[in-house]
């Protein structure tokens, strides 16, 4: 067998999503080598379509780093949400209750695309089409990852330090021997059927309550639509549901009657689940983003844990390789967990109130009236509208 080709930096970075990207930007901007592998082509990654909100904090991260001109450009600053309680609207300006701190819409695969160009232009090492990515030797002081690039040729890349950026299916995680890792998983019990539309925008991001299930539109450009459906797990066999029932069922749920119809161009379907690995950190390798844990979309948090991390690792990493200092890397896990698992109770707070307050099939009446509480809070209570515009904006960066 040929020798590998030996190569040897200071971070290898495995996975090129938001977080991988992130990461490499910053470590760039802080002085610090890296190689980022990429199981897939550049144009798949462009195409990805995902998550589309940066909270506060998730946007101040591009700017801190001055890199808003490119990544933040023309991206529309977020204000009020509605929500529809069996028709009845009412408009929620979370930046106002926030006092400001106002998020940012840039939806995943524009970022993707954006850091893309970033690393293009600063010359970034980014290698596509990696493929058997594996890190070696993590408990040691000297890790390695061998890859096998387009050409079919092997490389081992020598580094101090690896981060794990390569998603919940990646292989970074897959490398912690077993045993280390505590992990918590959380099944929510509700799906989604997610569709594209060319149905014209809605004015506000809309969340629509209904006895008849939980339905959502978003604005994807001014003459199409992203909509949410929610399905009962089991029952319902929304695979099989034709655009005339899902149209039918997006005038009842949005309480619409004059919706218009337009041509479904997605479909997919979502089944709400929450996982945390504690810890994140293994020896020289550190999770980050959706390798170490993936949350439910209501909230829109699971990009912005994703770049937080990215965030606390870069300095952490810089402390370490720069300035010989250890302890914000040994601190980088609890600090990234305390954000996470406040995430996740603000996602399942959320997805309780406008699941539970609509059909009750699944949580009873009982229920039912408490997430009717806790909705009609929100418009009756200053501090509960505070503390929920809180969480909505992102808790400050460390
Ligand atoms: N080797 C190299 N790269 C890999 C491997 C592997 N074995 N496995 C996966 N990857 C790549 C994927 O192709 C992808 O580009 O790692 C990247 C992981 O990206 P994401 O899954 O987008 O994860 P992350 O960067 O943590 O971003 C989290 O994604 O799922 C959403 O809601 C989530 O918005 C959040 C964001």
């Amino acid at each position: 067998m040929a020798e590998p080709v030996r190569e040897a930096t200071q971070v290898v970075i495995i996975g090129a999503g938001p977080a991988g990207l992130t990461l490499a930007a910053l470590l760039r901007r802080e002085g610090v080598r890296s190689v980022v592998l990429e199981i897939r082509e550049r144009a798949h990654l462009e195409q990805r379509r995902r998550a589309g909100i940066l909270d506060h904090p998730g946007a101040q991260i591009f700017t801190e780093y001055g890199l808003a001109d490119q990544v933040l450009a023309d991206a529309p600053v977020e204000s009020k949400a509605e929500y529809r309680l069996d028709g009845v609207s009412r408009l929620f300006d979370t930046p106002a209750v926030a006092g400001g701190r106002p998020g940012r819409m840039v939806p995943q695969q524009l970022l993707v695309r954006r850091l893309l160009a970033v690393s293009e232009q600063e010359g970034g090492d980014l290698r596509f089409a990696a493929a058997d990515v594996t890190p070696h030797d993590l408990a040691s002081d000297r890790p390695r990852v061998t890859y096998r690039d387009a050409d079919g040729v092997t490389h081992e890349i020598t580094c101090a330090y690896v981060a794990g950026c390569d998603g919940f299916h990646g292989v970074s995680r897959r490398s912690v021997p077993d045993g280390f890792l505590t992990e918590y998983t959380h099944d929510h019990g509700i799906g989604w059927l997610t569709l594209m539309a060319a149905s014209p925008a809605p004015k506000y991001p809309l969340f629509a309550i209904s006895r008849h299930g939980y339905a959502a539109q978003y604005a994807r450009g001014p003459h199409n639509s992203r909509f949410y459906l929610q399905y009962h797990l089991g029952t319902d066999h929304p695979r099989q549901w034709s655009d005339e029932h899902i149209w039918q069922q997006l005038r009842l749920r949005l309480g619409d009657r004059s919706l218009p119809a337009g041509a479904i161009t997605e479909r997919e379907l979502v089944e709400m689940r929450s996982y945390v690995a504690e810890p994140m950190t293994y020896g020289r390798l550190h999770l980050a983003g959706d390798a170490a844990h993936i949350i439910t979309p209501m909230g829109a948090k699971g990009m912005n844990l994703a770049l937080a991390d990215a965030y606390v690792l870069a300095k952490a990493l810089r402390a370490a390789l720069c300035d010989g200092d250890e302890s914000p890397l040994a601190a980088y896990s609890s600090t990234c967990l305390r954000r996470t698992w406040n995430y996740q109770d603000f996602s399942k707070w959320f997805s309780e109130m406008v699941h539970d307050a609509g059909d009750d099939t699944a949580a009873g009446p009982f229920r039912r009236k408490l997430a009717l509480a806790r909705l009609e809070r929100l418009f009756t209570s200053g501090p509960a509208a505070a503390a929920f515009a809180d969480m909505q904006v992102g808790i400050p960066l460390p």
